[in-house]
């Protein structure tokens, strides 16, 4: 059976959420949904997840995963809110630990913040296999960007790559946050570009440049043949000076801050303060 894939692109935040599944009536498993958020309000709100929800109800699929490639530092996940109006179990790569571990420290989270990724529903494994319905799925360990990165390779054709590769044009995931590496990054593009040509290769984010509209879907041959970091014959070395330079020149995400709070507890909301209001937190020189 072949998968039918929906894209949803969010323009505020770059990201594309996708939703995988085998045909009307099947069951789907959601990727990296987006909850908008207002960094000047600091109101939240569920334009983007909504959209995704009509389309799940109006193909009546039943969610049966909420997939998050990587903690973001991006965008606010949507999971929690997708999982109470339509079920679903919220996974992750196990190493979100580590990650968790590290931005416990730098947010100095409440005691009671677990290191354990318990605040997911299923913690995934390098090579793990798994089905969305009738599809057969497993999942790749692609760290680099962060530690914890995983790729969902679905029926050995569509790869969902999380934050490794970007269009051919704009090349690579930064390697600069905690835990990043960008030797790592190259081990992981490599898997993916050892992959066969025609595998079909979906973007997490697409950040086009002005002369093209955004687009997020391409193929390995296409990638081995023009990424502008990663084609073939550029070597570890090189990418990694690149990258590495490159990265220096960069600065933070806009969301980054709000975005890894939350995401690291699963897409979850922090705990109310004894006025009953959700408080976020702003490390001053720790990042
Ligand atoms: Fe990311």
């Amino acid at each position: 059976m072949d998968a039918k894939v929906q894209s949803f692109f969010d323009p505020a935040t770059s990201t594309v959420t996708y939703v995988i599944h085998g045909g009307r009536g099947s069951q789907c498993a959601i990727v990296d949904s987006v909850l908008d958020y207002d960094f000047r309000s600091g109101h939240t709100s569920t334009t983007s997840a909504d959209a995704v929800i009509a389309y799940v109800r109006a193909e009546q699929l039943s969610v049966q995963w909420l997939l998050e490639t990587h903690a973001h530092a991006d965008h606010l996940s949507a999971a929690p809110y997708l999982q109470q109006q339509l079920g679903g179990v919220i996974a992750i790569g196990e190493d979100i630990r580590g990650v968790q571990g590290v931005f416990k420290k730098i947010f100095n989270l409440e005691p009671e913040f677990c290191l354990d990724g318990s605040q997911f529903g299923h913690l995934f494994k390098d090579g793990e296999r798994f089905r969305i319905g009738e599809l057969n799925a497993r999942v790749l360990h692609v760290p680099g960007h962060t530690p914890a990165d995983m790729a969902y390779v679905v029926e050995e054709k569509h790869v969902f790559v999380g934050d490794t590769l970007f269009m051919p044009d704009v090349g690579s995931a930064r390697c600069d946050f905690p835990g990043g590496n960008a030797h790592t990054l190259y081990h992981s593009t490599r898997k993916l570009l050892d992959m066969p040509d025609d595998t079909i290769l979906y973007m997490c984010h697409d950040y086009p440049p002005v002369a093209r509209e955004a687009s997020w879907i391409t193929t390995v041959a296409e990638q081995r043949a023009r990424n502008i970091h990663l084609h073939d014959g550029i070597s570890e070395d090189e990418f990694v000076a690149m990258r590495t330079a490159r990265d220096a020149t960069l600065a933070m995400p806009n969301l980054i801050l709000p975005a890894i709070q939350i995401n690291i507890r699963a897409g979850h909301l922090p705990p109310s303060e004894d006025n009953g209001t959700r408080y976020l937190k702003i490390p001053l020189n720790a990042l």
